[in-house]
């Protein structure tokens, strides 16, 4: 179901407090029968009246929802004995979602299967041993063959794999109004620090937001680019290892430069969820917005799908966050098989499906991601996505902080902690020194 983002900030506490109970009260059933691959071995046998296949994600709103309205038509239709239950939870990039997730798993009450991000996010459950290895329906499809080496790589766990990547997302888009721009006498969209802020500025003498920022996941997602920006591609890796120097004259620097740029946001971020904060620039109330790539998603999907119909290069513009040219921010959803998944054998026809060109082309163009699979018909792909599509094969890879791929949930949580004690102090030293205070527990 596709609710507007009011609707869904304001049901939020409700959804968060009804799924909690409803992990707590959530009835187990017996794995159905039937289904391709090892799992029918596994799987005891039950009647195909008792399955659902259960999913666990944070798509609710557009683009988002109507990328996964999309996978469950297809799902439903060609498994009508296992229909799919949608067990969402609203909050971009997981906000609230994570913390339901991890008490349904702590519980022993998890889904049929569950969004997790590539790299270090779903490291978390596989150290926990709450997911099942998957190597045999890699095998099985042949994955390993059609998904990048790279993303192989973030995703093999001590040699196995454990979770199927359905796309690939960009965090690191200047996304703005072109008309607005032009009203403000900015001829081009900046590329460097300085022409940003020469531009921001243009923007704040037309009286316009000059950037729009959201809740507390978008702003980190914001200094996260802004500190790739600054450090680049490769001491922002280097960041995440043991001993990476979170004290350099690099990091104060890009903390400052993140400082300077909330004095160019609108007050109310903190209650604005991405899409309201991405409304603004649409609505040329706002000149730029940092946002991930479901921002094409929200901003060219159809109407009826919740989103905004509008049209790219014309209604919106993009590039780059200014100082990222060449470097992609990147990050995936993946999805897994939980151990104790309640319908098991569904659950490995469901990541056999996601997996298949045919899940991903369909997918991805409204989602606003590439997909993970290298042999995408890029035909399908709007001019944002034909784009991204040209990028990934060329630029250079920086792992998303702010959707799981460089730090895990733990670490995740500390600098937001942080984070959020700087947005309130706006103390650059204070919020380093926590930063490698942050770092140093895991040493
Ligand atoms: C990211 C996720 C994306 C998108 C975004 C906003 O973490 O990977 O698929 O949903 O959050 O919710």
């Amino acid at each position: 179901m596709i609710r507007t983002f009011r609707e869904d900030r304001v049901r939020r506490t409700a959804v968060l407090r009804f799924a909690l109970l409803g992990a707590l009260a959530l009835v187990l059933v017996v794995p159905a029968a039937g289904y391709g691959g090892q799992a029918k071995k596994a799987a005891p046998q039950a009647s195909q009246a008792s399955c659902q296949l259960q999913v666990f994600s944070w798509w609710t709103g557009g683009g988002e929802a109507a990328g996964l309205t999309k996978l469950i038509g297809i799902w439903n239709k060609s498994n009508p004995t296992c229909k799919f239950k949608n067990e969402t939870v609203a909050g971009g990039a997981g906000s609230n979602a994570k913390a339901v997730l991890a008490q349904r798993l702590a519980a022993h009450k998890p889904p049929d299967s569950f969004q997790g991000h590539a790299g270090a996010e779903l490291r978390d459950y596989i150290k926990a041993g709450q997911v099942e290895p998957i190597d045999f329906i890699y095998k099985q499809y042949g994955f390993d063959k059609v998904m990048p080496k790279s993303l192989i790589n973030q995703i093999k766990y001590n040699g196995h794999l454990y979770s199927v990547p359905v796309n690939i997302h960009r965090a690191n888009i200047l996304w703005y109004n072109p008309k607005v721009l032009k009203d403000a006498g900015i001829t081009k969209a900046p590329t460097t620090w300085t022409e940003f802020i020469a531009a921001l500025e243009k923007a704040k003498s037309a009286d316009v937001i000059p950037l729009t920022l959201g809740e507390a996941w978008t702003q980190k997602h914001l200094l996260e680019t802004v500190m790739i920006a600054t450090i680049g591609p490769t001491r922002w890796a280097a960041l995440w290892k043991k001993g990476g120097d979170w004290s350099s004259a690099g990091v104060t620097l890009a903390l400052n430069r993140f400082k300077t740029l909330l004095t160019y946001t609108n007050s109310d971020a903190a209650s604005l969820t991405w899409q309201e904060a991405g409304k603004l620039v649409a609505d040329g109330k706002a000149a730029f917005n940092i946002m991930g790539d479901w921002q094409d998603g929200y901003f060219s999907g159809t109407k009826a799908g919740g989103n905004l119909a509008l049209k790219p290069n014309v209604d919106y513009g993009w590039t780059a966050v200014p100082g990222t040219t060449g470097v992609y921010d990147w990050l995936s959803d993946s999805f897994t098989l939980p151990k104790g998944a309640p319908h098991r054998a569904a659950a490995v026809k469901w990541l056999g499906f996601l997996g298949s060109k045919k899940a991903q082309d369909t997918f991805n163009p409204v989602k606003g991601s590439i997909p993970a699979r290298q042999d995408a018909n890029a035909r399908l792909y709007g001019p944002y996505l034909k784009w991204a599509l040209k990028q990934w094969k060329n630029d250079k890879l920086a792992g998303s902080l702010t959707h799981g791929v460089v730090a895990s949930n733990a670490w995740n949580t500390d600098i937001d902690t942080a984070l959020g004690l700087f947005v309130q102090n706006t103390d650059v030293a204070k919020f380093q020194t926590a930063l490698v205070a942050d770092a140093k527990k895991r040493a």
